[in-house]
């Protein structure tokens, strides 16, 4: 089974609760929960982690040295997160940076991510089907790699 990592950054283990009007009204373990269905129907094998910390993140990151691809919703460190990109960049892997709302039709300092220049591409706005996406399209990328 080829691996892949489905990560979520600060906050979004309040998702239900935080905002639903822009975030959704599922929280992270059903979120989780259909990832896990889709990655299997895939053939992935996800393994997931949420932490409020992007020192807990950059460790995570360096511990899978496995993993075939990642998909990240970063939250805020989206905007700020430069250990975290740097973490990413040094993985060199295939990664799918998600987010529930569409940052680019939000305040202006949402709209740069210093994350997006080491992915591969940005999926936003769909809400919790944009993890969806991103792993149909990673799954596609690793195809093509041969894994
Ligand atoms: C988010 C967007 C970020 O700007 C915000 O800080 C989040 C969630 C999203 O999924 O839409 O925590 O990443």
């Amino acid at each position: 089974m080829t691996t892949v990592l489905a990560i979520n950054g600060p906050n979004l283990n309040h998702l239900g609760a935080r905002d639903p009007a822009l975030y959704g009204d599922k929280t992270l373990d059903e979120i989780n929960g259909m990832v896990a269905a889709r990655a299997e129907a895939l053939g992935l094998a996800p393994v997931f982690f949420q932490s409020n910390s992007e020192g807990a993140l950059v460790d995570f990151i360096q511990s899978h040295p496995e993993a075939a691809g990642i998909v990240i919703n970063p939250g805020a460190l989206t905007h700020y997160g430069y250990s975290l990109r740097e973490a990413l960049a040094d993985a060199a892997l295939p990664t799918i940076e998600v987010h529930l709302s569409h940052i680019h039709a939000r305040e202006e300092w949402r709209r740069v991510s210093v994350i997006a220049p080491v992915c591969r591409a940005q999926i936003g706005g769909v809400g919790w089907r944009g993890y969806l996406y991103a792993l149909e399209a990673l799954a596609e990328m690793l195809k093509e790699q041969g894994r």
